[in-house]
C-alpha cells in the first residue's frame, strides 16, 4: 500500500543527531520539488509540489519520513479530538526526539499499546515528541524502509563491557534486517579493532576472523572463536581466508572507494557468501551525493539487493547491505525490494 501526498500537502523527517545538513543535501539533490518547511533540533517538515506517492522517496539519512497530518499539543493529544483510524489493523509508534529519546509516561499510558512489533500491517501512524509540548502526528507505509519499528530504533543497549560502539552499528543492522545469526557461522570483519562487533558476532557464538592491525580487545583476542589477520587489509590474500564465509562486516578507516574495492578483491572467491554489512563513512557533504554510485557498483558487481540506510548508532556514515542471491528470503525488506528475492 503506497500514501499520495497532494500538491501543497506536508511530510515529516527524522534524523540522527548531528546529521541534519546531511539530510537537508539529499533531500535539495533527490527531489528539488520538496519545499523546506519547518525546522526544529532534528525534525523537518517539506512540502511537496506535486502530487506524489509514498513509494518514490527513498532516503539514506533519515530515520523515519512519515505523510505528515498534524501538529499537536500534549492537551490535545490527551483528548478525544485525535482519533487514529482503527488501531486493530494498523500499528501506533510514539517516539521522541528530546534528550535520550524520553517519553512522556501519559501520552504513553493514554494511548496505551503503542510501539509493538507487527510486521502485518500495511500502514502506521506516528506520534513524534519534537518539544516538551509539542507532537508531530504522521503516517508511514510498511513498504518504507524498517517501517515495523518506531524511528527505525530497535533500541538495543551497549553492554558495559563491549570493546567499542561499534556492536550497535552491527546489532541494530541484524535486529532490523533480521539477519539470522547461528552457532559457528562464519564471519568477516575488515577493521575490527578494536572489537566491539566482533564481540556481538561472539556473544552469537559465530565464528570470527578479524583483519586490523590494530590491537584486539581481551575479550575476542583470548575467545577461541576469534581469528586476529593483523595486518592491513590491502595485504590480505584470499588463502588467508576460508572460502565458506558467509557474511562480512566491514568498518574500515579508509576513504570509501578503497574501502569497497578492498572488500569486493576480497569477496571474489567466496561462494557461499550471503551478504555484506558495509559502513561508508561520509568524509564531507558531497559525498552524499555518491551513494548511489556505491549501489551502482554493489549491483554491478553481482548483488541482487542492496540498501542504504543510516543505523540509530551512526554517526557521518552510513549501511551498504549488500544481499546476494542465496541471502535468507527472510531477511526483512523494505517489500519495493523483495520482489527480485523470491
Ligand atoms: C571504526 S574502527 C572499527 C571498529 C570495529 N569494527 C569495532 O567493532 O570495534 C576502524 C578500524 O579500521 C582499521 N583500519 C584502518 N585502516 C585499515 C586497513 N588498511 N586495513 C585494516 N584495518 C584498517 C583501524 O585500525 C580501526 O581499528
Amino acid at each position: 500500500m503506497t500514501i499520495k501526498i497532494n500538491n501543497g500537502e506536508f511530510i515529516f523527517l527524522c534524523c540522527n543527531d548531528g546529521n541534519l545538513d546531511l539530510l537537508k543535501y539529499e533531500i535539495k539533490v533527490k527531489y528539488p520539488y520538496l519545499n523546506l518547511g519547518y525546522s526544529c533540533g532534528r525534525f523537518l517538515t517539506y512540502k511537496t509540489t506535486k502530487d506524489i506517492s509514498s513509494n518514490e522517496i527513498d532516503l539514506v539519512f533519515t530515520t523515519r519520513w512519515a505523510k505528515s497530518i498534524k501538529k499537536v499539543s500534549k492537551k490535545q493529544l490527551l483528548s478525544q479530538e485525535i482519533n487514529f483510524p482503527d488501531l486493530t489493523a494498523h500499528s501506533l509508534h510514539y517516539y521522541s526526539l528530546l534528550e535520550n529519546e524520553r517519553l512522556d509516561d501519559e501520552v504513553s499510558a493514554f494511548w496505551g499499546k503503542v510501539n509493538t512489533l507487527n510486521t502485518e500491517n500495511e500502514l502506521y501512524y506516528n506520534i513524534v515528541q519534537v518539544k516538551t509540548d509539542e507532537f508531530w502526528l504522521g503516517v508511514h507505509a510498511k513498504e518504507q524502509k524498517c517501517a515495523d519499528f518506531p524511528n527505525s530504533n530497535p533500541q538495543i543497549s551497549l553492554p558495559e563491557e563491549s570493546p567499542s560502539r561499534a556492536y550497535l552499528k552491527l546489532a541494530e543492522a541484524v535486529h532490523l534486517f533480521n539477519i539470522s545469526l547461528s552457532e559457528n557461522q562464519k564471519w568477516l570483519e575488515l577493521g575490527s579493532a578494536p572489537g566491539g562487533a566482533s564481540y556481538f558476532l561472539l556473544q552469537n557464538k559465530a565464528l570470527v576472523w578479524g583483519n586490523d592491525p590494530a590491537e584486539m580487545s581481551p575479550l575476542c583476542a583470548l575467545n577461541k572463536k576469534f581469528i586476529h589477520i593483523k595486518k592491513p587489509v590491502q595485504h590480505v590474500t584470499p588463502c588467508e581466508i576460508p572460502t565458506d564465509i558467509e557474511w562480512i562486516s566491514v568498518d574500515l578507516n579508509l576513504n570509501p572507494k578503497q574501502s569497497l574495492m578492498e572488500v569486493f578483491r576480497i569477496c571474489r572467491n567466496l561462494r557461499f557468501l550471503k551478504g555484506m554489512l558495509v559502513t561508508v563513512k561520509i568524509v564531507n557533504l558531497e559525498h552524499v551525493e555518491y551513494v548511489q554510485d556505491n549501489i551502482n557498483w554493489a549491483r554491478d558487481r553481482g548483488f541482487d539487493n542492496v540498501i542504504a540506510i543510516q543505523l540509530p548508532s551512526h554517526k557521518r556514515e552510513y549501511l551498504l547491505l549488500l544481499l546476494n542471491q542465496s541471502a535468507p528470503k527472510k531477511i526483512r525488506l523494505p517489500s519495493n525490494k523483495i520482489q527480485t528475492l523470491v
